[in-house]
């Protein structure tokens, strides 16, 4: 048995690691042991090849033309009313959607280490704080459970691929990192308002490795909303992870002996948990029903699932599956029933988790798993689908979201540094889940009362859906989508909303737009944009451009527009648009280190000598240069958080900071 065992562990790492050697052959060199694809949820069993990269993959897909037999009805109602209607989701927090981050790949988002972090990566946060109050970051995926914590690296990095244990033939060690790369998490959150959470190896279980749980509530205290149970423990047994035999109620026992171990180290369990992140093989309900939730109703904190809606992985890794063709599936993204169909599955979930009081999430996600789709998931179609598909899920009574990010070479990042060779002139590219995170956070905003409701809006056509967002038993809010692709203006949307109770004069539209649903490109919320490949600091750009529109008060309706393609955010009354919008000029952190001629920051150098990560408090020294910033820019965060940044940009001048990975 035991060797019986071994034999299929090692099946399994020769697997996942020839999976790595053969994507990681695309990757510029030093990045290999940074970036990778992983091979994640969907069956991607036998993957021999890879394919493609962003960088060199200018694929444009044609938009589908609007149907015409019969048309889609362009000119509708939305009535709402006061009072607590039904059918509202629970309240929704401002965080929704979130992150969910390779740990192989965190060094390369988070930084370098605790002093030096990713400017860019900060102020992504930020903008996303400054609308939602509050961001959720996951730092795991597959690369969670062969990772081990190790004190310290040799060349002073905080993570690399063990070199001294190579596992297979293809000489392909697992994942090391250090404690430093949680400092960065824990100096991220005395910036910005992060919440993260981490996972625990289930390769060795039950050889338990706790260093991180230990580590991690450690430096991070309540800072660390929990630890995931395994990775999608549904596919241990195809992936030839577990022996024949492995089901849920193997699983609930692996739990328990991990329960039992942490709580003989004196670790704490009290909703510590994160399970059963289970992808397609079993249902939540399959591990329910082995007694789970009585078995862990104090260490369970958050009930979670993982689930994209396609794979790619037939093109990636050479599956054998059937190669879906980015032009056939654009359509799949430019329907509501995408996400509804998705969110249906768990709607039981839901309700059991909402019956324990316990959150539940979707804890990764995106487009398409194995790196999604070219053309697709970096086109403005997943914009609108990212935003459509999260507030389906708000409704669904999901309590949180997280957009999953693969590295270098995939096409769904919500946001990808340059690869290290390119970072002395090239800056971080934003991708359009990043704007979907954007907008949402503007949806929910910062009261934490937020109630999701799908409006069935124009009689429920897909290509049209509507919501609408009620707090204390008042709307709100309107969110209206078009996905409809024609710029010609006869396929816009002529909205007329009765925005229940008094008719204000006017009511203000903040649009989530490009050019067509296949851009790659010029995406903007609110007239601002993160910039065109490789060109963002992380800050938005241009001017704000909130709409007014006039409501009528006789009809008591207001009638708004969206343009096709596009997304409106409707803002019903003054409460609803300060609690989402950003007070005054943008706070964000100024951009110096990363590259010499494209972005070049100006720095008062009698500033840096007195910084060296103490004070700092004098900001006034800044002068931002950067290319298309906006005015307001270059304004930093409040007084005391000049230390770090400081710290950070010392360490990172002249040099540079990823060139240094
Ligand atoms: C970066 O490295 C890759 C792979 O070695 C190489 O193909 C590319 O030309 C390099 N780019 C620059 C700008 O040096
Ligand atoms: C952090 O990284 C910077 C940039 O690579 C380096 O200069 C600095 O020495 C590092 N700090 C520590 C404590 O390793
Ligand atoms: C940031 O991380 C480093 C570890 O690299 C730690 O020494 C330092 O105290 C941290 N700074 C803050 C402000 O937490
Ligand atoms: C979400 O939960 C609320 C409150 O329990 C319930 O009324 C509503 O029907 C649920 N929504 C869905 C889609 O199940
Ligand atoms: C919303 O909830 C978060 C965390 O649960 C909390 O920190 C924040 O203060 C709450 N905001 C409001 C307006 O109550
Ligand atoms: C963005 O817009 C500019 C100016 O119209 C255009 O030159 C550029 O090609 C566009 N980029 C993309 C990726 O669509």
């Amino acid at each position: 048995m035991a060797v019986l065992w071994q034999a299929r562990t090692l099946f399994f790492l020769s697997f996942v690691f020839n999976a790595l050697a053969a994507i990681t052959r695309y990757i510029p060199a030093g990045q290999e042991t940074l970036f990778h694809i992983q091979p994640t949820t969907t069956d991607s069993s036998s993957p021999s090849s890879y394919t493609g990269s962003t960088s060199d993959n200018s694929q444009t897909l044609i938009p589908p033309v609007p149907p015409t037999d019969p048309p889609v009805n362009t000119l509708f109602a939305v009535q709402l009313v006061n009072g607590n209607i039904p059918g509202l989701s629970i309240p929704q927090q401002g965080a929704f959607l979130g992150f969910s981050i390779e740990l192989s790949v965190s060094n390369h988002i988070l930084g370098h280490n605790g002093t030096t972090l990713s400017v860019p990566f900060l102020n992504l946060l930020a903008n996303l704080q400054e609308r939602g109050g509050r961001v959720t970051v996951r730092i795991g995926g597959n690369s969670q459970e062969t990772a081990v914590l190790v004190p310290s690296i040799p060349d002073g990095s905080a993570l690399e691929k063990d070199k001294s244990t190579v596992y297979n033939p293809t000489h392909t060690p697992p994942l090391i990192f250090t404690p430093e790369i949680l400092y960065m998490m824990a100096n991220i959150s005395s910036l910005v308002n992060v919440d993260w959470f981490l996972g625990i190896p289930f390769i060795d279980a039950p050889n338990w490795r706790l260093d991180v749980v230990q580590k991690g509530q450690e430096i991070l205290g309540n800072r660390l909303l929990g630890f995931q149970a395994g990775n999608e423990p549904d596919l241990y047994l195809p992936h030839g992870h577990r022996p024949q035999g492995y089901g849920p109620a193997s699983y609930t026992g692996e739990v328990q002996s991990l329960v039992d171990t942490m709580r003989s180290q004196g670790l704490k369990t009290q909703g510590q948990i994160i399970a059963p992140n289970v992808n397609r093989d079993w249902t939540p309900e399959d591990v329910f029903n082995t007694g789970f939730l009585d078995d862990f109703v104090q260490e369970l904190g958050i009930i979670s699932v993982e689930k994209y809606p396609n794979d790619n992985c037939a093109a990636v890794f050479n599956t054998g599956g059937t190669v879906h063709n980015p032009q056939d599936v654009l359509p799949m993204y430019l329907t509501h029933d995408t996400g509804v169909n998705l969110a249906q599955e768990y709607l039981n979930t839901a309700m059991i988790a909402q019956q324990l009081g316990k959150p539940f999430m979707m804890f990764e996600t995106n487009t398409a798993s194995c790196g999604g789709f070219p053309g697709v998931s970096d086109a403005f179609a997943a914009a609108l689908w990212g935003l459509d598909y999260g507030m389906t899920l708000a409704y669904s009574n999901f309590t949180g979201a997280l957009f999953h990010f693969g590295g270098q070479s995939v096409y769904y990042n919500p946001f990808t540094p340059p690869p290290t060779n390119q970072s002395a002139f090239h800056q971080w590219t934003v991708g359009p889940m990043y704007y979907a995170n954007l907008a949402m956070a503007e949806v929910l905003g910062k009261s934490n009362q937020s109630q999701v409701i799908d409006l069935n809006a124009n009689g429920g056509n897909p290509s049209t859906p509507g919501y609408a967002i009620y707090e204390n038993g008042n709307p709100m809010k309107v969110a209206l989508f078009n996905y409809l692709d024609d710029n010609s203006g006869a396929h816009d949307l002529s909205v007329a909303i009765s925005p229940g109770g008094n008719t204000p004069a006017s009511v203000r539209v903040k649009y989530l737009l490009a050019d067509h649903v296949t851009a790659r490109g010029n995406f903007t919320w609110a007239g601002q944009t993160l910039g065109a490949e490789f060109q963002s600091d992380g800050r938005l750009q241009g001017e704000l451009n909130v709409v007014t529109v006039p409501c009528d008060a006789t009809t008591n309706t207001c009638t708004v527009t969206v343009p096709a393609p596009g997304f409106a955010l409707v803002f019903l009354n003054d409460q609803a648009y300060t609690d989402s919008t950003p007070s005054g000029p943008t706070t964000t952190f100024a951009t110096t280190a990363f590259t010499k001629s494209v972005n070049t920051a100006t720095i008062d150098p009698q500033v840096l000598e007195t910084s060296n990560g103490h004070s700092g408090k004098d900001r006034t020294g800044f002068s931002s240069t950067s290319k298309g910033s906006s005015p307001n820019g270059a304004t930093t965060l409040m007084d005391g958080l000049g230390g770090v940044l400081l710290g950070c940009l010392g360490a990172g001048l002249g040099a540079v900071l990823f060139a240094l990975f």
